[in-house]
């Protein structure tokens, strides 16, 4: 879908002897149903010797790494945009931006909590840092990356109409991560409803909040939408 939208996803790596820079491996955790195996390495000995402790410990297999996707790592923080497309919208953008969030992740918070001394020193079972999420957090983004952040859902949404008919409806959440020059790269996209937009129940978000002048939730936007459809006997073109 990224490809097909011309949307910016970090460079993908098809062969680990090829690994010249920071990147992560990307594939299902062996043991923990949902979870990740995800590792990084910058060398393609590192990703050897890095493979064979994980294949080692069980949390990946041979096979689960033979299909993984090796791709660039961004160093930069990570924004989750939760938007919201309305197709029954038609005097306002149909396009919301209801939230900005990121998550908590374990182990990988946790090291980075840590002194360089004492990450040094661990063992090799707790040397690698896993990605599961725990928890969800609320973020804002400086003004100038906001107009960036809606042209990627703009041409994400145009995408899904073009080749998904009827295309995206109500909630959807782009990963991104931001590089040092200040350029998203969306490493993931959630259609629907995202995980971290937990943290907009009761509260709302400060960028749905303006938008709507109350405290809106996710699930009060989808609410909103739905008694509107209902009003309009529209029903029909926000379901599938
Ligand atoms: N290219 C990347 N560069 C930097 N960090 C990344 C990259 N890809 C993934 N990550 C990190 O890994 C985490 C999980 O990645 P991703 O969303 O691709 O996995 P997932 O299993 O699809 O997750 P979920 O289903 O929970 O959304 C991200 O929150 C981010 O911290
Ligand atoms: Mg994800």
């Amino acid at each position: 879908m990224l490809e097909k939208a011309d949307l910016p996803y970090p460079e993908r790596i098809k062969n680990p002897e090829d690994i010249d820079r920071l990147v992560v491996v990307k594939m299902h955790h062996a043991q923990k149903k949902l979870e990740r195996g995800f590792f990084t390495a910058t060398s393609y000995e590192e990703y050897k010797e890095k493979a064979g402790k994980l294949l080692e410990q069980g949390v990946i297999t041979d096979d689960l790494l033979e299909n993984a996707r090796i791709e660039e790592y961004i160093i930069g923080p990570v924004f989750n945009f939760d938007f919201f497309y309305s197709p029954l919208e038609e005097e306002m953008n149909p396009i919301e931006l209801l939230g900005v969030d990121w998550r908590f992740e374990t182990s990988l918070d946790g090291h980075v909590r840590l002194p360089a001394a004492q990450q040094l020193v661990l063992n090799d079972k707790q040397k690698i840092p896993e990605y599961t999420v725990c928890g969800h957090n609320t973020a804002t983004v400086r003004e100038s990356l906001l107009e960036k952040g809606f042209q990627l859902a703009e041409r994400y949404v145009k995408a899904t109409k073009e080749h998904y008919k009827p295309g995206i409806i109500g909630p959807f959440c782009l990963q991104t991560c931001v590089d040092k020059d200040n350029n998203f790269f969306i490493y993931d996209v959630a259609p629907r409803i995202g995980g971290g937009t937990n943290v907009h129940m009761s509260v709302g978000h400060p960028y749905s909040n303006t938008l709507w002048r109350t405290n809106v939730s996710t699930g009060r936007r989808v609410a909103m939408e739905i008694k509107k459809a209902i009003e309009e006997e529209r029903l029909d073109e926000i379901v599938t």
